[in-house]
């Protein structure tokens, strides 16, 4: 602190804002992946990172500041202490078990919702005023388990939902048409899983309709085609864990990029898991699902109204509907 010699004046705090704040629950795969993409685009000025496990979390920390000279300015702390987490304004939790290869998301439920009990309540006690960025799975239930625990308005719990899902979607729509995925504009809604729910209506790229672009380039598609890129997707996660044991590069950039959309004010519109009761006539209960929301520093600024069709319409239900039952087992 005495490396500099003081100006006349140089000693008074400059009136900056006060820092930017990130917690990040489980260092895991999913954690490492997203503190490490937050880290080299710049969204923080404090990261605090927590794992039930002290050796873990103090090793992969330690790893992380060891890149200090070659990234953005960040303090990065590791804690088991739920106390070094106060004042962030955005807490992630990636925390949880995984699927086994073949596993569904719905089959953590039971196991994952007895850590949460552990994890939302304190994040809640020590950033009354943060946003709660659910990760682990199943994540629409897990953001209803939050939501629910935290006592927060529900503007201020978001499940990362299926931005992931889009992503992979708009990479191969974009890797038929040879174009490039951020020209895809293209929505995965309802579950992050099994029950989610292409909107094909809505798909355009560079501002054009997909369904007329295709028909004005002269390519040949048929409704078997579409659904099998829509079972493409679903299928991502289960091949990647198949192959590697789990996801995370995906996740890590999808979710950095909802921290920025969330902590810059950027007001975005991101399919992610919102409580969705009255919206869409989807009216059976409290359910969390994604639907293209807006988001900023507020959290959940609105929900986009998207024209569906019928069938659009009536799959967002069945995948209401699902996830509704798997929550009717919790009692909460
Ligand atoms: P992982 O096993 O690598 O990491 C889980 C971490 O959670 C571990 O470090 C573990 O010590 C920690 N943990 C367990 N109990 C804890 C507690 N009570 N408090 C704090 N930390 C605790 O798993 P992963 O591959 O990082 O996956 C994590 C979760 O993210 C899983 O539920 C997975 O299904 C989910 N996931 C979600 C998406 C998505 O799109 N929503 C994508 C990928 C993975
Ligand atoms: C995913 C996780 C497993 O990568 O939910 O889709």
């Amino acid at each position: 602190k005495t490396f500099f010699t003081p100006i006349s004046g140089g000693s008074t705090p400059s009136p900056t804002k006060r820092p930017t704040k990130i917690t990040v629950v489980g260092v895991g795969n999913v954690g490492m992946a997203i503190a490490q993409t937050i880290l080299t685009q710049d969204l923080a000025d404090e990261i605090t990172l927590v794992d039930a496990i002290e050796n873990k979390l103090r090793g992969e920390v330690l790893d992380l500041q060891h890149a200090a000279a070659f990234l953005p300015r960040t303090k990065i702390h590791a804690s088991v202490d739920y106390a070094d987490t106060a004042d962030s304004d955005l807490c992630i939790v990636t925390a949880g078990a995984r699927q086994n290869p073949g596993e569904s998301r719905l089959n953590l439920l039971q196991r994952n919702v007895a850590l949460f009990r552990h994890i939302v309540p304190p994040l809640a006690k020590y950033s009354p005023e943060s946003i709660i960025l659910v990760v682990s799975n199943p994540v629409d239930v897990l953001t209803y388990v939050a939501w629910k625990l935290s006592g927060f308005p529900a503007n201020r719990v978001i499940g990362s939902g299926t931005n992931l899902d889009s992503s992979r979607f708009r990479f191969l729509i974009a890797d038929h048409l040879d174009v490039n995925a951020q020209d895809v504009q293209a929505y995965i809604v309802g579950e992050h899983g099994d029950s989610s729910v292409a909107l094909w209506s809505s798909i355009s790229v560079g501002g054009v309709p997909i369904l007329s672009f295709l028909k004005r380039q002269q390519i040949p598609y048929e409704k078997e085609t579409l659904e099998s890129i829509h079972k493409e997707v679903v299928q991502s996660a289960y091949e990647v864990i198949r192959l590697k044991g789990y996801t995370s590069w995906a996740i890590g950039y999808s979710v950095a990029s909802l921290a920025r959309s969330l902590l810059r004010d950027q007001r975005r519109i991101h399919p992610v898991s919102v409580l969705a009761k009255g919206l869409y006539e989807i009216d059976g209960g409290d359910v969390f699902l994604s639907l293209p929301a807006q988001i900023g520093l507020g959290g959940v600024l609105g929900v986009a109204n998207v024209h569906l069709n019928d069938e659009e319409a009536q799959k967002l239900r069945d995948s209401a509907n699902t996830i509704l039952e798997v929550q009717s087992q919790l009692g909460l």
